[in-house]
């Protein structure tokens, strides 16, 4: 699937910009905590690898898939988890990381279920996130870009499993849907 992206909503440098900053303020805000970083495959893949990169304090890595049922466009909220965490989080500062939330319910699932394992602190740090299509209220600490309610592609997210590997992030044309 080959398309012409005539909106680019964020280039590769105004990403690498951004991303740095995140990790600036997670490094200052977990000084000595030795934070967990989760990563909710797949479409967080590559933001993670970048943040954990410029993070400058002792972190560990750690990844979980879930699958939300729902179409291709919208989640439902019911959330199987297809590859749970292989670290014990009691008492652990877990920080979630996501590319996007759009209705906040993978996320509200995602966070209530690790709480329930006794962590030391939950936080979440999204590169993306779409208010207008907000269901829950999610409380979101670090936050990389607000979007429009525009279907957006590429550093990880995907329409039907194609664009994840683009530098950019671009709003996919309607006529693709
Ligand atoms: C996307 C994204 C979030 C979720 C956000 O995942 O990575 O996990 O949808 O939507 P919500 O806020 O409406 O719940 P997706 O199910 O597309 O899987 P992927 O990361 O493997 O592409």
């Amino acid at each position: 699937m080959i398309t012409q992206f005539e909106e680019i909503l964020f280039s590769e440098k105004e990403i690498r910009a951004r991303v740095s900053e995140l990790a600036v303020e997670i490094t200052n805000d977990y000084q000595g905590k030795d934070p967990l970083l989760v990563c909710v495959l797949k479409g967080a893949v590559f933001f993670m690898a970048d943040l954990v990169r410029e993070i400058t304090i002792s972190c560990e890595m750690d990844f979980m898939a879930v699958s939300s049922y729902g179409s291709a466009t919208d989640s439902s909220g019911v959330v199987r988890i297809l590859k749970d965490l292989d670290a014990n989080i009691e008492g652990r500062n877990v920080i979630i990381i996501e590319d996007i939330i759009d209705s906040g319910l993978t996320l509200s699932y995602l966070r209530k279920n690790l709480r329930a394992r006794n962590p030391a602190s939950v936080e979440v740090c999204s590169l993306l996130t779409k208010p207008s299509r907000r269901k829950v209220d999610i409380a979101c600490k670090y936050v990389g870009f607000e979007t429009p309610d525009v279907f957006v592609v590429g550093y990880g997210l995907d329409y039907m499993e194609q664009y994840r590997n683009l530098r950019f992030i671009a709003v996919l044309p309607e006529e693709e849907f």
